[in-house]
């Protein structure tokens, strides 16, 4: 089952060959995101401007948004070149120093996973991106002493799941912190044709917005999505992708009209059965449900909590009435009372 899974965190082998093909490697044919790439746009062209460096930037949001593909883009637009690397790939302190040595005049360093660094590894990096330096330490005990290195003008750009998940003095580095945000229907629909045409993908505009609609906010899924009902038309036979073929290929993987999975329908499930509607803790959640914690927060509740399916409180989530209507669940009025009150608290 788990190789059916479209709702990952992580790409898969057969994601990386086409992702490859249908970045898109400019500002331009960069779909939404306006607030992200209009102020990222101004940086760029006053950075060249002056023939300096761009800030260093951080890029946050749920997997599958953009993230990588847009360290592409700025490094192109900047016409720098791109070193990629991630935080568990730089084991050792000698690892970063060898890359950042090895940087020329602004080039941009993009480091994926940026939480993963290890705390000596990290430390290494305030002052590479404070002031361009290596700082060394030579020698042991009363002896020892430090030695700067100078290095290029460069620029970092961090990419994260959560920018929580970054300690404070790492975050307070980066000049430009940039979020993204789920994608609206309207987008993931010319993301969809875009990569059609790309691919040689038949496809009509309301086979497009249908998986538009079920693809989580989400350009890989939304990719991944057009990849399969491919298949599926292949084996009908059918030249064009339409709308029956999209509804019918989507039943056959259990993706449902709003694009939730098994997956999804079980942890909303397990809060509205399991926990009485909740509020139930992260951690209980991932026991009950056998999904990571991580996984949960990171990859389907940012989703749940779009569509108004669940809710946060200081004691753990809720289940909201949307959940129940969508899943067929009855309401009792004292769950009603109990959620109204507390949506009522939360707007004070
Ligand atoms: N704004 C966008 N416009 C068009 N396609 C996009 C956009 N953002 C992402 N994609 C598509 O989604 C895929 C996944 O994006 P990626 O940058 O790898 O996400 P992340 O690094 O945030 O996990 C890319 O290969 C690209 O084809
Ligand atoms: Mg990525």
């Amino acid at each position: 089952m788990d190789d059916e899974r479209f709702i990952t965190s992580t790409r898969s082998l057969e994601d990386e060959d086409v992702e490859n093909t249908l970045r898109p490697t400019s500002m331009d044919d960069y779909v939404g995101q306006d607030k992200v790439k209009n102020s990222l746009n101004i940086y760029i062209q006053a950075a060249k401007k002056r023939g300096e460096a761009l800030d260093h930037v951080l890029l946050y949001g749920p997997p599958g948004l953009g993230k990588t593909t847009l360290s592409h883009i700025i490094a192109n637009e900047l016409g720098s070149s791109l070193k990629i690397t991630s935080g568990p790939a730089i084991e050792k302190v000698a690892d970063l120093a060898s890359i950042l040595t090895n940087l020329n005049k602004n080039d941009v360093l993009f480091i994926d996973e940026i939480h993963r660094l290890s705390r000596s590894v990290e430390e290494v990096l305030y002052p590479a991106m404070e002031d361009y330096a290596l700082d060394f330490i030579l020698g042991k005990g009363p002896s020892a002493r430090t030695m700067r290195l100078k290095l290029q003008p460069f620029t970092l750009i961090g990419a994260t799941t959560k920018a929580g998940m970054l300690t404070g003095p790492l975050r307070d580095r980066f000049g430009v912190v940039c979020r993204l945000e789920l994608y609206s229907k309207e987008e993931l629909s010319s993301i969809i044709s875009r990569s059609a045409k790309i691919l040689g993908i038949k496809i009509d505009d309301a086979a497009c917005d249908e998986l538009a609609l079920r693809s989580r906010g989400t350009p890989r899924i939304a990719n991944r999505f057009l990849k399969r009902v491919r298949d599926y038309a292949e084996i009908k036979g059918t030249g064009v992708i339409t709308l029956q073929l999209c509804k019918d290929a989507l039943e056959m993987l259990e993706v449902d009209e709003l694009g939730l999975d098994y997956i999804d329908r079980k942890l909303l499930l397990t809060i509205i059965d399991k926990f009485n509607g909740g509020p139930v803790g992260l951690d209980t959640l991932s026991a009950a449900t056998g999904e990571e914690s991580n996984t949960i927060e990171d990859v389907y509740e940012p989703y749940l909590l779009q569509l108004g399916f669940v809710a946060r409180t200081p004691r753990g989530r809720i289940a909201l009435p949307n959940a129940y209507k969508h899943l067929n669940k009855p309401i009792s009025g004292n769950r009603q009372k109990y959620i109204d009150m507390f949506v009522a608290k939360d707007e004070e």
